[in-house]
């Protein structure tokens, strides 16, 4: 029987560095002789992509009910795990995602307030006990992160989407999540100070997979 692959996912609030970082994390474990799967949450399909423009779309005539918001992401993750995830890990390909269920407790629990408890239930039916191997938790200052989000927006003359456009509390109550889950699964979850050089991250980083890599084999 095929050996299973591992699920790893980054996380962080915006502009942190996880789609830079993912590309780096995809490098190694290439080099390493993994077939590697990168994707990304709210997404990864072409119709979870269809709910990611509906969650990230900032509509201002109809604001997004927070609980519709919250379905929504896991309406995306039920179609990804289903055609994405689970195939690739099945096969034994490792899968590297950009986001996952960390990122609903930080954004819907911590940023909206949606009690931890209800976002639980639907982890639970939608995942049914799978769950990330290893998280890359890159954690930071959200002053210092906006004003890297900043300059990348301006170099690509980007408008704000829906969460980029939240006030500074948010960010804050989302970083504070984020913290609290790795809290809670300090086996799971690495945390990263982020804040530093993009040289000095990259080697934290590989430093903590490696670490983690040596312990599976
Ligand atoms: N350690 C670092 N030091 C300085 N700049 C960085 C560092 N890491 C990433 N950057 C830059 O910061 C910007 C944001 O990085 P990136 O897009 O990887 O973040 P992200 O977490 O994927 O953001 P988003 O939440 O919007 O997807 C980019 O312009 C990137 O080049
Ligand atoms: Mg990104």
């Amino acid at each position: 029987m095929t050996e299973r692959g591992r699920f790893i996912t980054l996380e962080g609030g915006e502009g942190v560095g996880k789609s830079t970082n993912l590309a780096l994390v995809v490098e190694h474990l290439r080099a390493c002789g993994h077939e590697v799967v990168a994707t990304r949450e709210p997404g990864g399909t072409p119709r979870a992509e269809d709910i990611r423009r509906l969650l990230l779309d900032p509509v201002e005539e109809e604001p997004l009910d927070p609980d519709a918001e919250l379905l929504l992401v896991f309406a995306a993750r039920a179609q990804h795990l289903a055609r994405v995830v689970k195939p690739a890990l099945a096969r034994g390909a490792w899968v590297v995602c950009d986001r996952f269920t960390d990122a609903t407790y930080a954004y819907q629990g911590g940023g909206r307030g949606i009690d931890t408890a209800r976002i639980a239930e639907l982890e639970a039916f939608v995942q049914r006990g799978l769950e990330p191997d290893l998280t890359l938790l890159l954690d930071m200052s959200m002053d210092a992160a906006q004003r890297r989000l900043d300059s990348r927006l301006e170099g690509q003359g980007e408008a704000r989407d829906r969460f980029e456009r939240e006030r500074g509390d948010f960010f804050e109550a989302v970083r504070r999540a984020y913290l609290a889950r790795a809290e809670a699964a300090p086996e799971r979850v690495a945390v990263i100070d982020a804040g530093a050089g993009l040289d000095e991250v990259k080697a934290e980083l590989l430093a903590r997979l490696d670490a983690r890599m040596d312990a599976w084999r």
